[in-house]
């Protein structure tokens, strides 16, 4: 048998046996976006050191946890705190958490993260909605025997992140007027920050703007048939852009700034999924 396909299902049966409770859509948070359970109705958490296998994430900030609840009466799975590749582990390990929201019945992902503005009209603070990505600069988390009982070994990935989700994000925004950006997220390995040189090649290949995570669990969910949908807070402008070092304090106080919306607007998508 395959062995990731056996330890992600090992780990899905012992989240299941410990919590009963089917979500429709999942959310996943990232830096300094983590108080979004507050807007949830929760009825149930796990924390991932209770699912023995289950990777765990050791970023200072980053809580780790599954929340169970619901937002406008929409069942949903949150994930508290992701895992990221440049913490050493595998990306097999990295994406099973999305793997096992998809396999408890969730059959939307809404991904968040904070990313680097390359496009040079973004502004820090900016919201980005996610309509392609760049993923040739990190290991593919496909690799390796396909995991047949989920997904194809060759998946189309022309339209990863979903026509109607991207519709509703822009709708739910125009509904809070909320200005948003819409570009392509590049997803780097990390941990450290991209040069100036790599920032210009990412802008020249079309990127508008730069992260750590993401586009593995994209991929991943629409592997296994799950319609994807994401937003990026641009929390500083990328490498080079400004003449300023970059700093992980900046990237957590400018996440900070504009959570308020950026939880408003999640919440209005969720309602409408
Ligand atoms: N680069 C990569 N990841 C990031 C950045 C960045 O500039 N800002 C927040 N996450």
């Amino acid at each position: 048998m395959n062995q990731i396909y056996e330890k992600t299902m090992k780990c899905a049966e012992i989240v299941k046996s410990k919590v009963d409770f089917k979500p429709e859509a999942a959310l996943i948070l990232g830096s300094g976006l983590g108080e979004y359970a507050k807007n949830m109705d929760v009825k149930a958490e796990l924390s991932y050191s209770e699912i023995e296998g289950f990777p765990v994430s050791t970023v200072a900030g980053h809580d780790g946890r599954f929340l169970f609840g619901y937002v406008e009466g929409v069942p949903v799975v949150l994930m508290k705190g992701r895992v990221h590749y440049y913490e050493g582990y595998e990306m097999s390990d990295v994406v099973m958490p999305t793997r096992i929201m998809g396999l408890l019945g969730a059959k939307k992902l809404i991904l968040t993260n904070a990313a680097g503005g390359v496009n040079l009209s973004y502004k820090p603070g900016d919201l980005m909605m996610i309509t392609d990505h760049i993923s040739a600069f990190v290991k593919s988390p496909l690799i390796g025997p396909n995991l047949e009982e989920l997904g194809t070994r060759f998946p189309d990935m022309s339209n990863v992140y979903d026509t109607e989700l991207c519709d509703k994000i822009r709708n739910a925004a125009d509904k809070l007027k909320v200005q948003i950006q819409e570009g392509v997220y590049v997803q780097c390995s990390g941990p450290n920050y991209e040069t100036p040189a790599e920032i210009r090649m990412y802008r020249t290949l079309g990127a508008d703007a730069v992260g750590m995570s993401t586009v593995c669990e994209a991929m991943t969910a629409a592997h296994m048939g799950m319609k994807v949908c994401g937003i990026s807070c641009i929390t500083n402008m990328a490498a080079g852009i400004l003449d300023q070092p970059l700093d992980h304090k900046e990237v957590q106080e400018v996440a900070d700034r504009v959570k308020d919306t950026f939880e408003k607007l999640v919440t209005e998508i969720i309602k409408t999924i």
